[in-house]
């Protein structure tokens, strides 16, 4: 049989990653999916990681996992890092991912004030937070990374993307801070940097933490925490001072550039500014025709062009979980078009 091998090219060489070694540069992306009741991950959220892992993902990232404070969120199927048995559960997980030759990354979450009311808890008021409410949600961060290398993870991720609490810091339009949390790009990083710092002094020194940000909002595609790359740079060095080792540019569509001037996507400044190794992701693969495709093309450019090192598949995992395997076995017939009924399917 013909394979595909040479279509997927560099996407299907290993890399190592801050010093973790990957069989491949496939990243599952971090996908939230209500099925983890009291915030524990049952057994059937360690198989369907695992049956990422066992079909090609080279690293899994989570979830977002909340941390261990009232305020990340309410909700109740929403996996937690430091409830009860939560460890246990995420134990099974990275056991079950290991044992199909996978890697896997916890993915840590606040959610900071964006929120919908539900039944039973008042309607939602944001306040600024004091800096002893920073500490607070800092030394949470903290704590969940510590359980997270006791849990067997190989990465820890820090969500500070899509308008959730660290990207609330990041963006001028929610902080309206007068102190040192506000005002220019240093100090909207200044709390971000923090968490990164606590993160990262409760990892080996080998485990990499990533650090995912993004221009969008879930709520404002059209949105931007940096105006230009000099801005995305003074927002980024402080992150990067603070340990992160591994950037992840969450974007709608990876081909998008976005300053003027530039085909670059966010991952490409990212790593051009920074020299870290970085996570690209958005639309990647959604129909069967993609891994022969013109866009095919335009992301193993970006990779042999040195613009990111990994590619993260968001959507079209949920209805495929061996997308990566039929890719390269040139199965392309055996792939389903990403619908968004996929996202009510669970396996
Ligand atoms: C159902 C669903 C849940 C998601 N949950 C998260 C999440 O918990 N954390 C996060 O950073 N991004 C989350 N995302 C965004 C994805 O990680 C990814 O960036 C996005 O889907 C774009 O990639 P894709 O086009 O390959 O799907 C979610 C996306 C979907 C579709």
């Amino acid at each position: 049989m013909t394979t595909t091998t040479s279509l997927l090219g560099p996407l299907t060489s290993p890399a190592t990653l801050a010093g973790l070694d990957l069989r491949n540069r496939f990243v599952m992306a971090p996908m939230t999916r209500f099925r983890s009741p009291g915030g524990v991950p049952t057994p059937e959220v360690a198989a369907y990681y695992r049956r990422r892992a066992e079909n090609g993902i080279g690293l899994v990232v989570t979830e977002g996992v909340l941390v261990g404070h009232r305020s990340a969120s309410h909700e109740t199927t929403v996996p937690r890092m430091t409830a009860g048995a939560a460890e246990d559960g995420w134990r099974r997980v990275t056991a079950e991912v290991h044992a199909a030759g996978g890697r896997i990354a916890a993915q840590l979450w606040h959610l900071g004030s964006e929120r919908e009311p539900v039944d039973g808890y008042p309607a939602w008021t944001p306040a600024t937070m004091s800096t002893a409410d920073i500490g607070t949600i800092v030394a949470a961060y903290a704590e969940a990374a510590r359980v997270a290398v006791r849990a067997g993870f190989d990465a820890v991720e820090i969500h500070a993307a899509h308008g959730y609490l660290l990207d609330e810091f990041l963006w001028p339009h929610t902080n309206r801070r007068t102190d040192r949390y506000g005002g220019g790009p240093a100090g909207r990083a200044a709390f971000p940097a923090e968490v990164v710092g606590a993160v990262r002094a409760e990892l080996p020194a080998r485990m990499p933490l990533i650090v995912r940000f993004s221009q969008f909002k879930e709520r404002d595609y059209s949105a931007r925490i940096a105006a230009s790359p000099d801005e995305l740079a003074s927002l980024l060095a402080p992150l990067v001072s603070a340990g992160a080792d591994v950037l992840h540019a969450s974007q709608r569509r990876f081909w998008e550039p976005v300053f003027d001037g530039s085909p670059l996507n966010l991952a490409g400044w990212a790593k051009r500014i920074t020299g870290l190794p970085t996570i690209t992701v958005g639309s990647v693969g959604l129909t069967r025709s993609f891994p022969v495709s013109e866009s095919m093309d335009r992301l193993v450019a970006g990779l042999t062009g040195g613009d990111y090192d990994l590619v993260a598949l968001g959507r079209i995992l949920l209805g495929n979980p061996a997308w990566v395997r039929l890719a390269e076995e040139g199965r392309l017939d055996e792939i389903r078009d990403y619908d968004k009924s996929h996202e009510d399917t669970y396996f």
